[in-house]
């Protein structure tokens, strides 16, 4: 058939064009985004096994996308001696031989991508030498030989994502002495090595999405001086590459999304003195930003932290010195609140999206409503209260918050950590207690075995950071068990459990309660027990043998997790009590333990009683049963000896703050008493 002759508008003269295809003029943009009307020659979607032959003389922009070309000569496109651009994607080239383009001096842009193309050897583009953008995505690369690009030193953008590389190659890289754009995502790629990128001097963007990568190492992006733009979108990297960050200075954008985060640590993003957008999206296991997460970021103007479900926590100073920042998205997370001082801490800030988060609309979120607020809210309809109850789907802008206390409760998030956890012998596992209140609130841990574990004491392989985050180093089975985290403040306390089991299972206490008389005074007495594995709950109780039992009933305490000494007070002196230690297991069982005890008779000599040598010997005994931990076995069932009050090792094991059960003012009461 012959071809059916159409007009080139460009030419004045009618030129044939191949049959099927379309000839036209189209805008068309250089690399570098100059405009430019183009003598466009359209032959994709044809099915065809052959380039053309006889193309217009003129022709600009070749398309043979979509086709089932798999060779190609040189004399096929020779006389174009104005091709500028050549689109071969979506064909069946299998070997770069097979596209025979030996010089085309010419030549701008190159299309391969979506071919079959498994090897790049040596000189793989001989004669391109003005090739500015190349793109082989979408192919079958495992090999790419060390000088593969060797004359294409013009090429300012290289697409080689989404193929079968399983390293980079700093090699390749030597001969592209201006590439601007370098897109190698989507390749299994296990490291970045040091110095991977050095020779690309020019470099402005870099992707490395998509690669199973796991750490960058600290010099991976050593020389990349003029990268403005990274992004790591979706990879499995668990903690921020903060020190291969500061070797970027010009970085402006970066993406970090979709890569399994736990925690945004202090100084994870420091003094990255261009960084205008950043992007914190899409982390499925990201529960927290840490205090001071971000600091000094002058010119950061926003921040993308949205679409991540467990995210439950912004430390009210999690950003320091951001004087720019005008956009803070947190849509979709599972926040409860944000704080008045985050907010405060950003003075530039403009708009702010909060919606689509479980918002608790008590004290800390009040700020909302405040009249200096000057801040716009994104989407301000679907910005719904989740609680209290009775504010549930109610718009946070019209809830009353002004007669609300300015004080609440710890809660904390569900999201932050779960109620079951299996991990393998020695390994390193992290728990993350978050709660927002107002006072903020202070967390501590308490171990299966009843340790209390608070912030900053290191206490072997455990370590509990102000946050909330428990650390255990490699965690044996007998470590397995109940692990509780207590969040209070003055209001009260909330606590939530995690069972952990380790090999699949835990240990099962079997030791049985042992109640044990560690002081008697005439209107005191000072019991102790030894901790118990999986504890969930334990209540004491206890009530006098002689006083009418319709006027003196029962009473309780709550047992504060941790505690494993109690100072009942306000009792009568000579008097026999019966004391009941109630314990609730995790497994649902629940063991108690009773003691009887009489206290003292009030002496004058009680009050001034000062046996040195007791006190000595009690406080050695007391210092070496604590460190051996063994107190409860070792103490006789019988009052010791020595009446002093107080021990100061074992009033340390006492918490003074949260003991529910200990309450200050009983206590006063009844000093005042003994003093009359
Ligand atoms: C190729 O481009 C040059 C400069 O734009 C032009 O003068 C020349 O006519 C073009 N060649 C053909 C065959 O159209
Ligand atoms: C605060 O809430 C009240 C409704 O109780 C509403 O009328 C008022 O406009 C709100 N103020 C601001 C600054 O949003
Ligand atoms: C636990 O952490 C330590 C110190 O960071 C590390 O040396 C060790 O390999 C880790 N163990 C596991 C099982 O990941
Ligand atoms: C736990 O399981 C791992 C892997 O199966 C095994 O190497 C280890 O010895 C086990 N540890 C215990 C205490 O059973
Ligand atoms: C302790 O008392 C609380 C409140 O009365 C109760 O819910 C809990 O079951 C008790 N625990 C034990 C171990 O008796
Ligand atoms: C127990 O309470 C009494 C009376 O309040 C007090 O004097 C004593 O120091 C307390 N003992 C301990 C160990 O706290």
């Amino acid at each position: 058939a012959d071809p059916i002759p159409t007009t080139v508008t460009s030419c004045s003269a009618l030129v044939k064009c191949p049959l099927q295809c379309v000839c036209q003029i189209r805008p068309w943009y250089t690399p570098r985004s100059a405009y430019r009307e183009a003598a466009t020659v359209d032959c994709n979607d044809l099915f065809i096994t052959a380039v053309p032959e006889d193309l217009p003389a003129g022709t600009h922009t070749l398309l043979l996308q979509s086709n089932n070309i798999a060779r190609l000569e040189q004399s096929e496109l020779d006389y174009l001696r104005n091709l500028t651009e050549l689109d071969l994607s979506q064909n069946s080239f299998s070997n770069v031989w097979d596209f025979g383009l030996k010089s085309m001096p010419q030549l701008l842009s190159l299309h391969l991508e979506e071919n079959r193309l498994t090897e790049l050897p040596d000189s793989s583009f001989p004669g391109l030498s003005s090739l500015q953008e190349l793109y082989l995505n979408h192919n079958q690369l495992r090999r790419i030989a060390p000088r593969a690009f060797a004359g294409l030193s013009s090429l300012l953008r290289l697409h080689l994502n989404s193929n079968l590389l399983q390293m980079v190659d700093s090699r390749w890289f030597q001969m592209l002495p201006s590439l601007e754009i370098l897109m190698i995502g989507g390749n299994r790629v296990d490291a970045i090595l040091d110095m991977n990128f050095r020779p690309l001097s020019n470099l402005r963007s870099l992707v490395l999405a998509g690669m199973n990568l796991r750490e960058i190492s600290d010099f991976a992006l050593e020389g990349l001086r003029s990268l403005e733009s990274l992004s790591f979108y979706d990879n499995k990297l668990v903690t921020v590459p903060k020190r291969a960050l500061q070797r970027v200075p010009s970085l402006k954008f970066l993406d970090l999304n979709k890569n399994p985060l736990q925690r945004v640590r202090q100084s994870d993003f420091t003094n990255m003195l261009h960084l205008k957008e950043l992007g914190l999206n899409n982390m499925e296991e990201l529960v927290s930003i840490d205090k001071f997460a971000l600091i000094n970021l002058p010119e950061l103007t926003k921040l993308d932290v949205t679409n991540n479900p467990k995210l439950s926590f912004i430390h009210p100073n999690a950003f320091h010195h951001l004087p720019q920042m005008e956009t803070l998205m947190l849509n979709n997370n599972a926040l409860s609140a944000l704080h008045k001082q985050t907010v405060e801490s950003l003075p530039n800030l403009q708009e702010i999206s909060i919606h689509s988060n479980p918002i608790r609309c008590d004290c800390v979120i009040r700020w909302v409503n405040s009249t200096e607020t000057r801040i716009r809210f994104i989407e301000p309809q679907s910005t719904l209260c989740a609680e209290p109850p009775d504010l549930k789907r109610r718009h946070i802008r019209d809830v009353p918050f002004r007669e609300m206390t300015d004080r609440c409760l710890p809660l904390i998030s569900t999201q932050s950590f779960p109620s079951r956890l299996e991990v393998m012998d020695g390994d390193n596992i992290s728990l993350h207690c978050r709660a927002m209140a107002e006072p903020d609130p202070e967390i501590y841990w308490v171990t299966p075995s009843g340790v209390k574990l608070i912030p900053y004491a290191h206490d072997g392989r455990y370590k509990v950071h102000p946050e909330g985050t428990l650390e255990i180093m490699g965690i044996s089975a007998q470590e397995a068990g109940l692990y509780t985290c207590v969040a209070h403040n003055l209001l009260g306390a909330d606590t939530k459990r995690i069972t952990v089991l380790v090999n699949s299972s835990f240990p099962h206490s079997e030791a049985s309660l042992e109640l044990v008389v560690l002081d008697i005074q005439p209107y005191h007495i000072l019991l102790t027990w030894k901790p118990h594995l999986n504890a969930v709950s334990s209540n004491l109780t206890w009530s006098s043998f002689l006083l009418s039992s319709s006027l003196d009933t029962t009473n309780v305490a709550r047992i504060p997790l941790g505690t494993h000494a109690y100072n009942i007070t306000r009792l009568h002196q000579d008097t026999e009590y019966w004391a009941c230690l109630h314990v609730a297991f995790v497994d649902l069982q629940a063991k108690v333990a009773c003691i009887n005890a009489r206290t003292k008779e009030a002496t004058r000599h009680h009050r001034f009683l000062g046996d040195r040598q007791c006190l000595l010997t009690l406080l050695a005994l007391s210092i070496l049963l604590l460190a051996t931990g063994l107190v409860a076995r070792l103490i006789s069932h019988k009052p010791t000896p020595c009446s002093f009050p107080l021990l100061p090792p074992l009033l340390a094991a006492i918490p003074q703050s949260e003991a529910e059960g200990m309450d200050g003012s009983h206590m006063g009461q009844t000093e005042q008493k003994w003093q009359q």
